[in-house]
């Protein structure tokens, strides 16, 4: 029998890729999102993709217990995948209330019922926003935790539940993974980030920049301790982040608890390398200007990757070339994103047909 996943988010940038990564490696994939920030066309682009229909798709928030159990109760769940989160630093500061209910929140709400069905197995996404201001690089699994805004505080307020439950319960199996900054798209270009109104992140800005839907770029900052003065990040390729979710489920019975790892290359990039790496690849100008810092951003943040290399024997393989080449494939193919006439306007609860 093959393993079923249960994979919270699904249509989102991550859990998009990700739900093909599994649906290639053989497994059965079920997805409960409400689509708050997706839409699931992704979820057909998925099964298009991977040439096989997801087992189920439910459109279903995960605060909803009851909803959620009857998705327990209608698959044999071996696993899950928690991606369903708001994930927006700046809205975290103007809607904290929501923030810690949909991420705090949903997650207990998913424990409960995961526990309700006997379901011990959880892959969580975590970010590399919980170690705050760095005071240096690169940053391990056991550098200081120090988040600056709710949105971090939502993903370490997780881990400490996490780590409380697997203390309590010695059947639960837990990785949390936290993540750098994830950034490109399917080489398909069927599957990318789509983001609502204007990007607040680098790449999806500068690849509307490129492409002409947006005038320039603002650089926030040049007078950072970095080599060229601007913010240093550790870029990592969603199809990376997509296999290692796959791997970490591969290695979720490695241990009993909780893990904690970092998801990242290790390597840094700046964000005039960004431009002018995009600019390369293509072929276009991406006008730029240096503006003030960005309030709360810090120098650099970049992963020592080490730890996954060790315990997975697993390191990313993609390097920036590759991520701005499927950012743009996606950004030229899907010019507004997923099509608004397809976006679900649907029901509260229910399946939907993705196959
Ligand atoms: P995303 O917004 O594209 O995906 C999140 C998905 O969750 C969306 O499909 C959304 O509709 C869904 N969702 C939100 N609230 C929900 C709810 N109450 N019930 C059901 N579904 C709900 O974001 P993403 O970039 O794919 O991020 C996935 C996860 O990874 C999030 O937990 C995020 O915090 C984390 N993360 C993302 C990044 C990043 O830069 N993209 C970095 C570190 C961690
Ligand atoms: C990258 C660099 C900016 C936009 C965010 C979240 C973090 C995690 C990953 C979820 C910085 C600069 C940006 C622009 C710019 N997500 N920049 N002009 O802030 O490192 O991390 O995504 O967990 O929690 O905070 O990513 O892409 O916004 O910024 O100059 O228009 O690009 O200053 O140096 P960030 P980002």
């Amino acid at each position: 029998m093959p393993e079923t996943v249960l994979v919270t988010g699904g249509a989102g940038f991550i859990g998009s890729h990700t739900c093909v990564e599994l649906l290639d490696h053989g497994y059965e994939v079920v997805t409960v999102d409400n689509y708050v920030n997706s839409s699931p066309q992704a979820l057909d682009r998925v099964a298009k993709i991977a040439r096989r229909p997801l087992t189920a798709a439910y459109d279903v928030d995960v605060r909803d217990r009851k909803a959620l159990s009857e998705v327990f109760a209608s698959h044999p769940v071996d696993a899950v995948i928690h991606f369903a989160a708001h994930k927006a630093v700046g809205e975290s500061v103007s809607l904290p209330t929501e923030y810690y209910d949909t991420n705090v929140g949903g997650t207990c709400a998913l424990l409960s019922v995961m526990r309700e069905h006997r379901v011990h197995r959880l892959v969580f996404s975590s970010s590399c926003s919980v170690y705050g201001d760095a005071e240096t690089v690169p940053l391990t699994e056991d550098s200081p935790v120090a988040p600056t805004n709710p949105y971090a505080c939502t993903k370490l307020m997780c881990e400490h539940i996490l780590q409380d439950v697997c203390a309590r319960l010695s059947e639960m199996k837990v990785l949390a993974l936290r993540y750098f900054n994830p950034v490109g798209a399917h080489p398909s270009g069927l599957l990318g980030e789509a983001p609502r109104g204007i990007p607040n992140n680098l790449m999806p800005y500068v690849a509307q920049v490129a492409v002409g839907r947006r005038e320039k770029l603002s650089v926030f900052g040049d007078d950072y301790p970095t080599p060229d003065g601007t913010g240093v990040r550790d870029y990592i390729h969603v199809m990376d982040v997509a296999e290692g979710h796959r791997v970490a489920v591969e290695h979720l019975d490695d241990h009993t608890g909780m893990q904690v790892f970092n998801l990242g290359t290790g390597t840094g990039t700046s964000v005039l390398q960004l431009i002018s790496a995009f600019s390369e690849v293509s072929r276009r100008p991406v006008p730029h200007q240096v503006v003030e810092r960005r309030a709360g951003d810090v120098a650099a943040l970049v992963a020592d990757a080490s730890a996954v290399a060790t315990a997975w024997r697993w390191s990313t393989t993609r390097d920036l070339t590759a991520m701005c080449r499927d950012t743009w494939r996606f950004q030229e193919l899907n010019p507004d994103g997923y099509s608004p006439d397809l976006v679900h306007a649907g029901p509260k609860t229910g399946e939907l047909s993705c196959g």
